[in-house]
């Protein structure tokens, strides 16, 4: 008995460590931080969870007293015998992230109306579509056993609101594309495949909530790519955390001027399926201001558009909706029982992607289409279209 107390004190509080530091990762991406820090904090995060195990061993595990040689945690110097406690306490909320997980949030991850699944790759080497799917650049994640980076899903999502006249017509078809990551891996033909399926899910309007290059000798190509939408539905869209590493009011104004519209800071009213809509912008917490206020703006249906999920507090105040996100990537990596565990945000893991109804918002976070690192396991790429009912 004492060996499995000492065992599961050892072990737990491996990943209450673990789990501390997974917190301030997320977390730290929340903010306007350089890169460059980010991914020094990130190695030494590698770092710290690879070497505190065999620390633990080291100084409280298989010495003389130690935890797995008949000692206790009395046994141990005050230093460790508080590092213990701290990690411990730390496994809480890792075990609550797992039961919020198996309870709540898988069911919002997956909620859809209608689902299809394509794997793009294996369409090319069949010849049901054009080549380049995978692109030039190499990474190790490419490797990695049931990538899926390679495979998109079409989705289409439910969202009803309160207007009364709804049930009577049709709901409203939103395109919501999300992190697009141009940096050649996923090739051209993938994106090109992308838009092909974004045409034939016959949207009302189009929207895209950021992450557009992360290679800006391909903002060409990516135009070229995302043309074509203007020609099917209005398109709105902002910028987020990766092009503001780069030249993004370049970025900005290269896209608007192929028609696309950029509403970050401001917001525009449409008329779309008999109904006036307002789409708004906010690229924050990275660039520029917050859109007004629109509690009295006077219309059917506000949308928010905001890189970020964490601007809901905001988008619920100032009176939206819908708020659309990305950045998130709906963790790229789902594991089996625990759910995703990295997400760049300041609610860690509670929005990394899905369908939230927050109060009076409906919040919607997309997966993404693509990803700086190629690699997605049980969280493949996503192309949604939202019915809104109002
Ligand atoms: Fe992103």
């Amino acid at each position: 008995m004492q060996q499995l107390t000492s065992w599961s004190i050892f072990l737990l509080s491996c990943i209450g460590h673990t789990e501390l530091w997974v917190m301030v990762v997320n977390r730290s991406h929340a903010f306007p931080i350089k890169c460059t820090h980010l991914r020094k904090f990130r190695a030494l995060h590698d770092l710290a969870i690879v070497i505190f195990p065999w620390l633990l061993l080291w100084k409280c595990g298989l010495n003389s007293g130690g935890l797995l040689t008949g000692g206790s945690l009395a046994d141990q110097t005050t230093f460790w015998r508080i590092t213990i406690m701290i990690t411990l306490l730390a496994a809480i909320p890792w075990f609550l992230g797992i039961l919020r997980w198996q309870w709540r949030r898988r069911f919002e991850f997956h909620k859809v109306a209608s689902r299809e699944v394509f794997d793009v790759l294996a369409l090319a080497r069949l010849g049901k579509t054009s080549g380049d799917i995978r692109g030039s650049r190499w990474h190790p994640s490419i490797v990695w056993p049931w990538n899926e980076v390679f495979t998109l899903e079409v989705n289409v999502k439910s969202i009803p609101t309160s207007n009364p006249l709804a049930t009577s017509r049709r709901p409203l078809r939103v395109v919501h594309l999300s992190d697009m990551h141009f940096i050649d891996c996923p090739g051209a033909d993938y994106y090109r495949f992308v838009v092909k399926k974004t045409v034939e899910l016959d949207a009302d309007a189009i929207v895209f909530t950021g992450d557009l290059i992360d290679k800006p000798e391909l903002l060409e190509t990516a135009v070229e790519i995302l043309r074509p939408l203007t020609k099917v539905a209005p398109c709105f869209f902002i910028l987020g955390n990766h092009d503001w590493r780069y030249d993004y009011e370049y970025f900005r104004s290269t896209l608007a001027a192929s028609g696309w519209k950029c509403v970050t800071g401001s917001h525009e009213r449409i008329q779309l399926a008999d109904r006036n809509v307002l789409f708004a912008g906010s690229e924050l917490p990275w660039i520029g201001v917050a859109p007004p206020s629109v509690e009295h703006a006077g219309v059917d249906l506000r949308i928010l558009l905001s890189h970020s999920p964490d601007q809901f507090r905001f988008a619920q105040k100032s009176g939206y909706d819908v708020m659309l996100s990305g950045h998130t990537h709906g963790g790229q990596v789902v594991l089996p029982v625990i759910g995703p565990v990295y997400a760049p945000s300041i609610y860690g893991v509670s929005f990394a992607a899905g369908l939230f109804h927050l109060n009076k918002l409906t919040l919607h976070v997309s997966r993404g289409i693509g990803a700086k690192d190629p690699l997605r396991w049980r969280c493949r790429p996503e192309l949604t279209c939202l019915e809104i009912f109002c």
